[in-house]
């Protein structure tokens, strides 16, 4: 039994997808062990339509926990959902660079990364240092 592989795929149902008809569920777990799911929640104006990681993110930001242990995300395609840019930067917030994220399709093809193999370069608080 995984817990965090049957959050995603229960919460994957929930997504709101009319627009695409793609329906993706994610789940994170924190560092204290903590699940938080998320799905997919699109608009009729388009670009307002949220990601699924970018889901789970906030209501574990929103709980109070920061840091992710690992991550799983599936979605109904050919081979494993690949996170968009956006949600592998903000993946990367709250992630070391050695977290594993686990995509998947909803018939059981996986492919594990590291969060330092999805976003390669990532840009970070460092790269802010110089500022005063
Ligand atoms: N989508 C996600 O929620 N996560 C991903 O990793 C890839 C894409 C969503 C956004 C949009 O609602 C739909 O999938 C089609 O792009």
């Amino acid at each position: 039994m995984n817990a965090l592989k049957d959050a995603a795929f229960k919460v994957r149902s929930n997504a709101y997808a009319p627009y695409s008809g793609f329906q993706v569920g994610a789940a994170i777990k924190s560092e204290e062990d903590k699940i938080f799911v998320g799905v997919n929640v699109e608009n009729a104006a388009y670009p307002e339509g949220t990601c699924a990681e970018s889901g789970a993110i906030a209501a574990m930001i929103a709980a109070g926990h920061t840091r992710i242990k690992e991550a799983y995300v599936v979605a109904d395609c050919p081979s494993p959902v690949p996170p968009c840019g956006g949600c592998r930067q903000k993946i990367a917030e709250f992630a070391d660079q050695d977290v594993i994220v686990t995509l998947a399709t909803v018939d059981g093809k996986e492919a594990k990364y590291s969060v330092a193999e999805l976003l390669p370069g990532v840009f970070t608080p460092t790269h802010m240092d110089y500022v005063s």
